[in-house]
């Protein structure tokens, strides 16, 4: 059973598009919040896809980064990428996330595929897994929305700002600030305080 909300399906067309690219969208957002890390942090990448451009940056900065998604064909282009990054092909649900704690994690491009009653179980997994004073990144749309996703033709769902910080804050975390990078994704930057 497919577990990539869709991408699987179509990975091919995704590493046409996005999974060359070692400077595509968000790479130079994402390298600007790695340097609010301490040196040489353990970060794990959730839907990771083929690690491009994305956990090229966060290796680039010096991160010990692990990796996780539910594709076959992407994570088998991210072991190609990044062969000495641990990675595993599991649906964030189902993950022991390495059975470790973070100084962060980060996931772009995945919450809103995610049903609703996900995303608060992922926000709140998350939260579990960083140490104190770690950060979580995702992107979703800062309005509350839904849509087909261009790609897979799969329902993707925003919860919307509000309900963000709400599920943050329950989860234990502080909502430190919100960005756009040049292709209008939105960011939330969340610490464990
Ligand atoms: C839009 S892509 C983003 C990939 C990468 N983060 C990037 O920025 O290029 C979404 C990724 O999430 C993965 N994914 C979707 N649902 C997932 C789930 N439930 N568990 C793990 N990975 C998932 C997909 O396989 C895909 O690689």
């Amino acid at each position: 059973m497919d577990k990539s909300n869709g991408y699987e399906k179509i990975a091919s067309r995704f590493i046409e598009l996005r999974g060359k690219a070692t400077d595509g969208i968000g790479a130079a957002t994402v390298r600007k919040w790695a340097r609010t890390l301490p040196p040489g942090a353990s970060i794990l990448d959730l839907g990771c896809g083929t690690g491009l451009p994305i956990t090229k940056v966060l290796v680039e900065e010096g991160m010990r980064v692990y990796a996780i998604d539910a594709s076959p064909t992407l994570l088998r282009a991210f072991r190609q990428n990044f062969p000495s990054v641990p990675a595993r092909r599991e649906s964030v649900a189902e993950s022991s996330f390495f059975d470790l704690q973070y100084g962060a994690v980060i996931a772009i491009g995945l919450m809103f595929l995610l049903p609703p009653t996900e995303q608060g179980a992922m926000i709140q997994k998350a939260a579990d897994h960083l140490r104190t004073g770690g950060k979580l990144l995702f992107t979703a749309p800062r309005v509350k929305t839904e849509w087909k996703d261009v790609l897979t033709g799969e329902q993707s769902v925003s919860l919307g700002a509000e309900r963000y910080k709400t599920v943050l804050s329950e989860a234990g975390l502080s909502l430190l600030a919100e960005f756009e990078d040049e292709g209008g994704n939105y960011y939330f930057d969340a610490v464990k305080e």
